[in-house]
């Protein structure tokens, strides 16, 4: 897997540092309030199981899956539910969790019909964000990361489902992709 790393963006390291700081701001801003965080499967299952830890007060936590109908590197925009979030959001501060927002375009319509469900709020955290892209403003309340457009892989993050076990988050090879 080593060879195929060009360049290592963010380390284990500067990746725990960042996570423990979001988590602090978390457990700071929704002191007493009801929390239930939401994973975007699969890529946020890392970034998720060690934020979670980082909150240290009572949450609940739950999964969606989602796909974006359309082409595999460009998302269009509407998103197609393939696993849901199990219980009722209603009066909940619903916190959602993602790897990546690119476009914004899967965010913003999740969002919207996560808002049709009459939470007390949702807003969003991501690990990673690339703003050089985006297509639709989504307020994103907690990032990560802002990294330029290269395409990046590991600590959950894919490339045709591989490389998701990198501890660290990095570039590819070019030669990789032209496989
Ligand atoms: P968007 O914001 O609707 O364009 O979708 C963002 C999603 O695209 C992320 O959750 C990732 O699954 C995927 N994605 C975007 N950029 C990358 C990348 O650099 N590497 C791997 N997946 C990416
Ligand atoms: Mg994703």
């Amino acid at each position: 897997m080593e060879k195929d790393i060009k360049q290592i963006l963010l380390s284990a390291e500067q990746i725990a540092d960042k996570v423990k700081e979001l988590g602090e701001k978390i457990t700071r801003d929704y002191a007493g309030k009801q929390l239930l965080v939401v994973g975007i499967l699969k890529g946020s299952n890392m970034f998720m199981s060690d934020l979670i830890r980082q909150i240290n007060m009572p949450m609940q936590m739950d999964f969606m899956i989602v796909s974006s109908y359309g082409n595999a590197t460009e998302s269009t925009g509407v998103v197609k539910i393939i696993k849901d979030i199990e219980e009722g959001i209603k009066d909940k501060h619903v916190l959602i969790v993602e790897d990546i927002i690119d476009s914004g375009l899967t965010l913003k319509y999740l969002k919207q019909i996560l808002d049709t469900r009459n939470p007390a709020s949702v807003k969003l955290c991501t690990l990673v964000d690339k703003p050089a892209r985006r297509k639709e403003k989504v307020a994103v309340d907690y990032v990560g990361f802002e990294l330029p457009d290269e395409f990046i892989v590991g600590y959950g993050i894919d490339y045709a489902e591989y490389y998701r076990n990198l501890p660290y988050i990095a570039v590819l090879k070019p030669e990789v992709y032209e496989k």
